[in-house]
């Protein structure tokens, strides 16, 4: 597919080097320094190419919205016009800037001022770094990237995207219902948190139900437990 990356950084970056390495067509847009954004197209290579946030929005079938939440305004500004257009956005609500009003997730806001856009929400809960590194995981293993949405079409193109990126996806339902997986992290929530697909499956059964979550799952032995 063609992507359109608007936000090259860490979370945009990675979300373009991997797609790419799986045979997507990125292009890479909304830099304040056009030398880092040419950096990162060297780097990738042949099927990445840069531009203007509008241009990477008229060269996507799919465009990853991926920018600080203060420069959200200024990037849909210089977008442009997003209907039709299947959106990814993978935003946090740090920073200043307009906020959600109580009792609307951040997913709900951002979907309402991205007019006609196929609107999905997705790669946010997870550091950049840890992404960068667990992408590719095989099996049990594998770790998962939420996505929320309303539009089930949009999401099932947007799954097979994060497949291709190296992570499983699931499908926490719509817009409304998606605060575990928004900022900050606390109990209760995925947001800032590991899941593997068994776990994560238990989880969406219990946010679509109206539901608790089970405890966050632990992977790992606590350091004082391991050898060496
Ligand atoms: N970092 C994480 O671990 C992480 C994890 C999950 C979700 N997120 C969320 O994903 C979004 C992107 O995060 P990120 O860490 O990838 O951001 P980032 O590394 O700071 O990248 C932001 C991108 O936007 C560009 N940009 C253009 N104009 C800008 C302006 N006026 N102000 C700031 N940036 C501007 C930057 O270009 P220049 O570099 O040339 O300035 C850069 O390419 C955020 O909403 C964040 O909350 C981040």
């Amino acid at each position: 597919m063609r992507v359109g990356i608007v936000g090259a950084g860490r979370i945009g970056g990675n979300a373009a080097r991997l797609l790419a390495g799986a045979w997507h067509e990125v292009r890479l847009s909304f830099a304040r320094d056009p030398s880092k954004l040419d950096a990162l197209v060297g780097e990738i290579g042949e099927r990445a190419s840069g531009g203007t946030a509008a241009e990477a929005v008229a060269f996507g079938e799919v465009i990853v919205f991926s920018v600080p939440w203060d420069a959200i305004p200024l990037a849909l500004g210089q977008a442009g016009d997003l209907t039709g257009k299947i959106v990814v956005d993978t935003t946090n609500q740090f920073g200043s800037g307009p906020m959600p009003p109580v009792g609307e997730t951040a997913a709900q806001f951002n979907a309402g001022r991205m007019h006609g856009a196929r609107y999905t929400k997705s790669l946010n809960t997870l550091t950049a770094n840890f992404q960068a590194e667990a992408a590719g995981r095989q099996g049990a293993e594998r770790v998962v990237q939420w996505i929320c949405g309303e539009d089930g079409a949009a999401k099932e193109i947007v799954a097979g995207l994060i497949d291709d990126a190296g992570f499983v996806p699931v499908d926490l339902g719509g817009t409304a219902g998606c605060a575990v997986m928004e900022a900050p992290r606390r109990a209760g929530a995925v947001y800032g948190e590991e899941y593997r697909l068994a776990e994560a499956q238990v989880v969406a059964d219990a946010v679509r139900a109206g539901k608790h979550i089970p405890p966050t799952p632990q992977y790992y032995e606590p350091a004082s437990t391991q050898e060496g």
